[in-house]
């Protein structure tokens, strides 16, 4: 039945608070700094838009992405970079924004990559954080907001690449599941 598919979790307004205050906590931690803003592509890219407007400290953009590879993909913990940052780290203040910790594979795998190049210092910023599914340990600095298993769609998020345009985020049922393909 048409509407079925997903079920609100997080509205705009909701988002909105939550990014700003999110913007207001890092802008006095880095008060009188300056920012490198890395984006983990490809669910990143709106928090990232949102997160970077809302800051009140100049902050630079550049974005990274990762692959897990292997016969267990994800599950296997073997993730290599694909996109390369293309500014320097070196000496700087790097903040990791991404839209969901899951495994914390990917975040744990790109921080501990950085940390090799000489930053002054790296955080992480992600938007949701599914605490109970890590696999490695791993704590973000700044989290928008902890949530159950399900999955998870909208603001940057996907399910088999759809989705990720919607501005809120929404749990997708599994009736949603069924009608883009149980494939991922
Ligand atoms: C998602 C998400 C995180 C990662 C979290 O990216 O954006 O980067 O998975 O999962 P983990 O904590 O288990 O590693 P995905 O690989 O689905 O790519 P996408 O951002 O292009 O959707």
């Amino acid at each position: 039945m048409p509407g079925n598919e997903k079920k609100i979790l997080f509205d705009r307004p909701a988002i909105e608070r939550r990014v700003r205050e999110l913007a207001d906590e890092i802008s006095r931690d880095y008060a009188g700094g300056e920012l490198l803003l890395i984006g983990i592509l490809k669910g990143a890219f709106i928090f990232m838009a949102d997160l970077a407007r809302a800051v009140t400290i100049p902050c630079r953009i550049d974005f990274i992405r990762a692959a897990s590879y292997g016969d267990e993909a994800k599950s296997s913990g073997r993730i290599a970079i694909t996109k390369d940052v293309e500014l320097s780290v070196e000496g700087v203040d790097v903040l990791i924004v991404d839209d969901i910790v899951d495994s914390g594979l990917t975040l744990k795998h790109i921080a501990d990559e950085l940390k090799t190049r000489g930053p002054r210092s790296v955080k992480v910023c992600a938007f949701l954080d599914k605490r109970k599914r890590r696999k490695v340990p791993f704590e973000a600095d700044y989290v928008g907001f902890t949530i159950d298993d399900g999955f998870v769609i909208g603001y940057g998020l996907d399910y088999a690449e759809k989705y990720r345009f919607l501005p809120d985020v929404y749990v997708l049922t599994d009736e949603g599941r069924r009608e883009v393909g149980d494939d991922k």
